[in-house]
């Protein structure tokens, strides 16, 4: 007999999930990998709307994701940010010689594939029989179970509690809906949730979990000199962590003493700190170290981070003004 409390689960989705999503009604484990790995830090319509068909279009399959260039991947993945998931996704297609594990305990040894993602690509793909635990359904568990402390491996515990082994596919997949349309951050409709019988939490939803120390992000301010040598632009391929093998303009803390073009400011807010930048225009006919020349035709095909998009938004326009 299913449990009252998974009956209305189900009745609740039956009616209000989101069933016609993509990656819901394909078998293909591939397509539900991208898909999860997209849906890891994106929203679904984002995701649904800009990403997850002309990902799939270029790269069909896992093979053809393995033998392309990592630079076309990630230019594939341009706008979705967080691009150590697409290098993760090209690294790990290259590892699984074109078959993906069938099951969790395999797929998490894949670069990028946590617990949560491992569980959610298995039990969607092949059915097996475990829950997931992203962040929103860490919050429905907070509050279910009026748990204010943020400890993930008690969470874990409490996942296996309500988790209904006998529908891995239904039962994770409602879960996501219950957290993302009822279950929500802030105005959760409690009086819409399938669970608010048994809910512990529903009197003070917002105690659940306590919240975060907010600590105030950085601000990094710096200089974005734009080399110039007739039509063409200094760009490097970053290596560092951040933003790496995204293309972008130099970046310094200090003006150089040549003449320079105030072409404007940006500012681009990351997840860690936001950059506020001047950005110049310095003629040089001498490269930085590392840096490669590139028209703007060509810079069109690079792969680049947002704020160096701005930048070329700037140049263009300067060009423009210019050319009047
Ligand atoms: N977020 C992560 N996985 C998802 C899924 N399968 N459906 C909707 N949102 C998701």
């Amino acid at each position: 007999m299913i449990p009252l409390l998974h009956q209305s689960l189900y009745y609740w989705y039956s009616q209000n999930g989101r069933h016609t999503l993509p990656w819901r009604t394909t078998n293909n484990p591939y397509h539900i990998y991208v898909s999860e790995i997209m849906l890891q830090q994106t929203q679904v319509k984002t995701v649904l709307e800009r990403f997850y068909f002309p990902f799939l279009e270029r790269f069909p399959t896992l093979s053809d994701l393995a033998n392309a260039d990592v630079d076309d991947v990630l230019k594939k993945w341009e706008g979705l940010g967080y691009y150590t998931r697409a290098r993760n996704l090209h690294a790990a297609a290259q590892q699984c010689n074109g078959i993906l594990p069938t099951n969790a305990n395999d797929l998490i040894k894949l670069p990028g594939i946590g617990q949560s993602t491992a569980h959610a690509i298995s039990a969607f793909a092949y059915r097996e029989s475990l829950p997931i635990l992203d962040a929103n359904v860490k919050r429905i568990l907070h509050r279910y179970f009026a748990v204010r402390e943020r400890n993930e491996k008690k969470l874990w515990g409490y996942a296996y509690t309500l988790f209904d082994p006998n529908s891995p596919f239904e039962y994770n997949q409602a879960m996501m809906d219950i957290g993302a349309t009822i279950c929500t951050p802030k105005k959760p409709l409690c009086a819409c949730c399938p669970f608010e019988k048994w809910c512990q939490g529903k009197t003070s939803p917002l105690d659940y979990p306590m919240a975060k120390v907010t600590t105030q992000k950085p601000i990094r301010i710096r200089n974005i000199l734009v080399y110039q040598k007739g039509e063409s632009y200094a760009l490097i391929q970053r290596r560092t962590q951040f933003l790496s093998g995204l293309w972008g303009f130099y970046e310094s803390e200090e003006l150089p003493d040549e003449s320079l073009k105030f072409l404007g400011e940006i500012t681009q807010h990351y997840s860690h700190f936001t950059l506020q930048a001047d950005v110049y225009l310095i003629e040089e006919e001498r490269l930085p170290e590392g840096f490669e020349w590139f028209s703007t035709e060509e810079i069109t095909k690079l792969s680049l981070g947002r704020a160096d998009h701005k930048v070329i938004a700037q140049i263009v326009q300067d060009q423009k003004k210019y050319h009047r």
